[in-house]
């Protein structure tokens, strides 16, 4: 079977195989997500960005979704949010939370949980900012459209906020424009303007990219401390897999839409299954060990439109075989319980008609 072409729907969305969980209490979830495909194209040429994903998040735990540039990691989050671009992109899929299925919601009514409940740090915080409004009075602006309050006390929740998140003389950011600020401060807007309503969950979408390594850490800490306090769920979107290491509970790797490894973040790194999750390990500097060799994986990720047939992964895999290219590798436990990866070197063959083999 090929997916190059996007065509043919996926075993996993035709219903193959079961739904894998991630979380440890699956039973209370605060988010669960099932078979959520983002596909793009016209209905006679589609292609998935991202390709059955499904998972459980807990209040208080930390969930990392860490791929190369390209995977998927956004548009995932984008979905889970209500954010996506319905005009060129087609969504479905189950996203439940806290016992409400948010693709039934009206616009009006997920725009009402967006920004309170649940909400998101985006990945480029000068393109999320107004550049031609003052920082207070954008995040005034946040507050009365979420609250009915005076612009008073919605200037001093603002600048609450701002302490909160450990911003230098609060007072005086508040008359500056998103120019003026430093990356680490602008960072430090977009987390305020998220978590100023206590939101039960948070997607932060490559938070610290851009970020020197003291700002990073910093932000990182400050992520940690309010999903304790707030007993937030985090989703936590990254490529760097310290920044997993450092943060998450579970993690999930994408690669080219689909999660090929998934598990407790300790099992997955130290004991990494799939070739492309071995390949991002020995891509990755390691302060340990100051001598050692990257390796980067060889060639790039394939288009969402010319994925290779079988497993997308092939023809960068160094332990690929004939039968990869015309079988879908899905996920299977490898080890540890919770611990999945999708390779065919571990079973869980599937066929082209989605039935596991
Ligand atoms: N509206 C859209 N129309 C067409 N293609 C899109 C659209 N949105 C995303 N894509 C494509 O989907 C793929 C995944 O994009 P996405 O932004 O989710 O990747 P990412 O994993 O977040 O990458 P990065 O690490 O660079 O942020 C890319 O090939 C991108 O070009
Ligand atoms: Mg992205």
């Amino acid at each position: 079977m090929s997916f190059n072409n996007g065509i043919a729907a996926s075993p996993r969305r035709q219903g193959g195989p079961g739904i894998r969980q991630i979380g440890r209490h699956s039973g209370m979830a605060l988010l669960k997500v099932r078979n959520l495909t983002v596909a793009v194209g016209k209905r006679t040429h589609l292609a998935d960005i991202v390709d059955a994903l499904s998972f459980d998040l807990n209040r208080g735990q930390c969930l990392g979704i860490v791929g190369e540039s390209g995977s998927g990691k956004s548009t995932a989050a984008m979905a889970i949010m209500g954010l996506l671009d319905g005009k060129s992109l087609e969504m479905s899929g189950s996203v439940v939370f806290d016992g409400t299925e948010l693709t039934d919601l009206t616009p009006r009514e997920f725009r009402r949980l967006q920004g309170s409940d649940i909400a998101m740090i985006f990945q480029d915080p000068m393109s999320s900012l107004n550049p031609v409004l003052r920082i207070g009075d954008q995040i005034t602006e946040c507050v009365l459209a979420h609250h009915r309050s005076s612009k008073k006390d919605a200037w001093d929740k603002s600048v609450d906020v701002l302490k909160q998140v450990g911003m230098p003389d609060p007072v005086g950011m508040m008359q500056r424009y998103p120019h003026q600020l430093s990356g680490g401060q602008r960072q430090r807007v977009m987390i305020a303007m998220a978590i100023i309503f206590k939101p039960r969950l948070l997607i932060a979408d490559e938070p610290t990219t851009a970020l020197d390594l003291t700002i990073q850490a910093q932000i990182l800490e400050l992520l940690k401390a309010l999903s304790r306090d707030l007993d937030m769920g985090l989703i936590l979107i990254t490529h760097d897999l310290g920044v997993v290491s450092q943060m998450c509970d579970e993690v999930i790797v994408l690669y080219s839409g689909r999660d090929v490894e998934r598990g407790p973040t300790q099992e997955v790194l130290e004991h990494p299954k799939h070739p492309y999750t071995i390949g991002l390990l020995g891509a990755h500097p390691s302060l340990d060990a100051e001598d050692a060799m990257l390796t980067p994986i060889s060639g790039a990720p394939p288009s969402i439109w010319r994925r290779p047939s079988g497993c997308a992964f092939r023809d960068r895999c160094p332990q690929a075989e004939a039968m990869c290219a015309d079988q879908v590798p899905e996920l299977a436990t490898v080890g540890h319980a919770s611990h999945q990866a999708a390779c065919l070197i571990y079973g869980g063959h599937v066929s082209p008609e989605g039935e596991t083999a």
